[in-house]
């Protein structure tokens, strides 16, 4: 088979390595790719990289599906633009990505069909949003409605900073049309867990629960980031925990979908607060999770090109998927001053022997090859995934490739796992 992966971070990579080992597959491309990723899979730059200019390319490279990393192509309707051609590809369509692409969708579907979620309310008039505010006591969350690259979410302190993020989003349009529209809704507490599910919008075969780390400050404090690590199996979402978000969350979202005549196919992610009344929907994704995937995918032990196979054909029924026992955890590699602004260009050392470490899988995020040497080319540049028996021996592993790894500037968390290594200390006292 010769695949199609589009995007170009650790996600990307984790995709076209764990594809790779598929003895189904002759040659993976990826657009646009990175230079990291060039050992498993071919980067190719489309012209222009629009989704009728990347369909274009796949017909005529016979690619036999592709699989698409990031959300804009999905929301932008990369999808429906390849069905149109028959071109299989391993995503849900534009109606059914407004899963991610509209907070307002995504609310109304759960209110509907009785998805736990928090109580919200959907405003698209800045006076009206603010005196909402001005009513309310308790604490509040602020979404802007449409895609902002992970940045639409406030989580005020006071009704001062509330309203001044109403004003940035629907007067000032930081995020452009995203802040058309907003959502209100209350403040949740309790721990976060990402479910992902792969489903041909019948059968749902969820993944291995994982955690990730979105914040750039150990102890999980500072600025919201892209992820800055990762570990898999959350053992937080308990077997129990799982059935109830099976039951309450995923099932009823996949059936409301088909109800409401958008049927879901390709991987939904489910990031879920635990709270003290159960799981509830905090988001959806409809793709992939970055850095989830970097950990999720080398505990499968499933051909992946099976399960999407099986997707695109609608016969997920019949596939189960295995995993291998132990634990994954990722270190992201960030440029210093990272998500705040900082220097590309810095020379990477130490790749080679990080690679050779047993245990230790590298994915490229930002590098580029110059001149000879690699190079920085974005704020999380490299992703070191450790596996091991149990989730301290997987860290050790990935923070043993991190030390050997150099560049000026290196910025990384020391606490990936840390919910899970206090859980695991509790459980052994
Ligand atoms: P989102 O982009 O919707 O995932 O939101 C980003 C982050 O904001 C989430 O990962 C949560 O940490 C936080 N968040 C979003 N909604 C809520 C909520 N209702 N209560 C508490 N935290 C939230
Ligand atoms: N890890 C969060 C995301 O992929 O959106």
């Amino acid at each position: 088979m010769r695949i199609l992966i589009v995007g170009s971070g650790g996600r990307e990579h984790a995709l076209a390595w764990k594809i790779a080992q598929s003895p189904r597959v002759e040659k993976i491309f990826v657009t646009p790719g990175n230079d990291g990723l060039a050992e498993v899979a071919e980067p190719v730059t489309i012209k222009a990289g629009g989704i009728e200019d990347l369909a274009d390319w796949a017909e005529k490279n016979r690619i036999d599906f592709t699989v698409v990393g990031p959300e804009v192509p999905l929301a932008l309707g990369i999808a429906d633009a390849f069905a149109r051609r028959g071109l299989p590809l391993f995503g849900p369509s534009r109606a059914a990505a407004r899963l991610e692409a509209s907070k307002v969708f995504a609310k109304e579907i759960m209110a509907k069909y009785g998805v736990p979620t928090a109580p919200f309310r959907v405003f698209d008039n800045a006076d009206a949003a603010k005196e909402y505010i001005r009513s309310r006591k308790d604490p509040l969350v602020i979404k802007a409605d449409g895609l902002a690259a992970g940045k639409g979410v406030i989580l005020p302190s006071s009704v001062a900073e509330a309203e001044a993020a109403i004003d940035q989003l629907m007067e000032e349009k930081i995020y452009g049309d995203a802040g058309n529209r907003v959502v209100i809704e209350e403040r949740l507490s309790g721990e976060e867990v990402s479910l992902l599910t792969v489903t041909d919008g019948k059968t749902i075969l969820p993944l291995l629960a994982a955690q990730d780390h979105k914040r750039i400050g150990e102890g999980d404090q500072g600025p919201n980031t892209g992820g800055m690590g990762a570990y898999a199996p959350a053992s937080i979402l308990t077997p129990e925990l799982l059935a109830t978000a099976t039951a309450r969350i995923l099932e009823p979202v996949i059936q409301a979908m088909n109800k409401e005549g958008h049927p879901y196919t390709g991987v939904l992610y489910a990031g879920l607060m635990l709270t003290k009344n159960g799981p509830e929907v905090v988001e959806f994704n409809v793709r992939f999770g970055d850095p989830e995937t970097q950990v999720i995918l080398p505990l499968l032990e499933t051909d992946l090109v099976e399960v999407i196979s099986a997707v695109l054909a609608g016969n997920l029924a019949g596939v189960s998927l295995s995993w291998r026992q132990g634990a994954a955890a990722c270190v992201v590699l960030a440029s210093g001053g990272y998500p705040g602004s900082y220097k590309t260009g810095q020379e990477i050392t130490g790749l080679e022997e990080a690679a050779g470490l047993e245990d230790l899988l590298v994915f490229h995020a930002g590098t580029e090859r110059k001149e000879g040497a690699w190079r920085t080319s974005g704020g999380r540049v490299l992703n070191l995934v450790g596996i091991g028996a149990t989730l301290p021996e997987a860290l050790d592993k990935a923070y043993r490739g991190a030390e050997l790894i150099r560049f000026s500037g290196c910025y990384y968390r020391r606490d990936i796992g840390w919910r899970e290594l206090q859980r695991l200390q509790g459980g052994a006292q």
